[in-house]
């Protein structure tokens, strides 16, 4: 079994919801495109990006608080943890993303969601003629996918500036975008022929 087969062995094993795959697939697919950007382990960050939210379904409300266990018995060890347990950042941890990797992951988990919600309201409900233009307008209305909190995208994309300066929040939108489009059928997109 390799890593990725083992990662979502983990994921079967404690969640089965539709929605929470879908979301695992994107975040995992984006911290691939991102590691191959900065020439880093593409395996650790994607099974990282699968198994970030492992306790979510069963425990909503104590998010974060059983991913270590999980994440233990299945072997993980605690760099690993501690990127998980990273993106919940003043949210529900307390825990600073330090490493790259972390702060993707910080910057890209919401952020996802927020691009799907671009795509699924465009006609041809695809990523493929989704621009980073549009995607930065929408996060300037409000009204548009309200659950999603802009300030966690816009501090990820400050977090990763400090990593390569001049970059932009621009620039974590337009990769993001790149990184979603091979799996958009796989997370409920359309793909344009
Ligand atoms: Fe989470
Ligand atoms: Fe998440």
């Amino acid at each position: 079994m390799n890593d990725r087969e083992r990662a979502l062995e983990t994921w079967k094993k404690h969640n089965d919801d539709d929605y929470l795959y879908r979301h695992a697939l994107s975040v995992e697919a984006a911290m691939r495109w991102w590691a191959r950007t900065y020439g880093e382990d593409e395996d650790y960050w994607g099974c990282v990006g699968l198994l970030h939210d492992i306790d979510f379904q069963k425990h909503p409300e104590e998010h974060l608080v059983h991913s270590a266990r999980m994440l233990a018995e299945a072997g993980y060890g605690s760099d690993f943890i501690r990127a998980v347990n990273s993106h919940g950042f003043g949210i529900c941890t307390d825990i600073e993303p330090v490493h790259t990797m972390e702060k993707v992951l910080y910057a890209v988990d919401e952020l996802t969601g927020f691009i799907y919600a671009c795509a699924l309201i465009r006609p041809s409900k695809s990523l493929d003629d989704l621009e980073t233009k549009s995607v930065l307008k929408r996060m300037k209305t409000p009204a548009f996918a309200a659950k999603i909190d802009r300030e966690v995208i816009r501090n990820g994309a400050d977090m990763l500036a400090a990593v390569t300066p001049g970059f932009s929040l621009e620039d974590l939108i337009s990769g993001t975008i790149e990184a979603l489009r091979p799996v958009g059928r796989e997370i409920g997109l359309q793909t344009v022929a």
